[in-house]
């Protein structure tokens, strides 16, 4: 899988580690940076890795900054990005079959490096599982483009 790779200063370590693995486990990595602990703004590499995904020219995407909150909610602005700020298996593992995450987004402060690599694996690993979630998924897009026009509901509201 083509994978880009962004951090702030404050992802910068987990990112080394997460380029490694990434390598190791046999991926093409697209490092976007940052390089160094010098402090940049997380919008601004959140953008570069969002439009590498978004533009088809990576698969998927990881951010990382102090909490990877920032990063998502960034890279979400980018229309075709579904980035998820995960920090265990199950949230990993459920942006995957119900989200289509396309970006995973996890802090670069609050998470071990074990744990890193399990949601990372489990991200990767889970597919999207389509049925009633291919038609939310197909509301977002439809909300990317209508902001708050607003849309008619459709679709059963009992199963979850
Ligand atoms: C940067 O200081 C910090 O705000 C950033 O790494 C991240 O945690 C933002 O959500």
């Amino acid at each position: 899988m083509r994978v880009a790779v962004g951090s702030d200063h404050r992802g910068v370590r987990l990112k080394g580690t997460i380029v490694e693995l990434l390598r190791r486990w046999g991926h093409e990595v697209q490092d976007l940076g940052t390089h160094s602990a010098e402090s940049v703004d997380y919008p601004d590499v959140a953008q570069q890795v969002a439009c590498r995904v978004a533009q088809g020219e990576a698969d998927r995407g990881v951010l990382i900054c102090g909490t990877g909150l920032g990063m998502c909610i960034a890279a979400n602005k980018v229309a075709g990005i579904r980035a998820a700020p995960c920090h265990d298996e199950l949230t990993a593992e459920l942006s995957r079959r119900h989200n289509d995450a396309n970006v995973l987004c996890l802090s670069g402060e609050l998470l071990n490096e074990d744990l890193v690599s399990r949601i990372l694996q489990r991200w990767l690993e889970t597919p999207f599982e389509g049925g009633r979630h291919a038609r939310r998924l197909e509301k977002i897009t439809q909300l990317e483009q209508r902001g708050c026009q607003p849309s008619e509901p459709s679709g059963s509201s009992r199963s979850c």
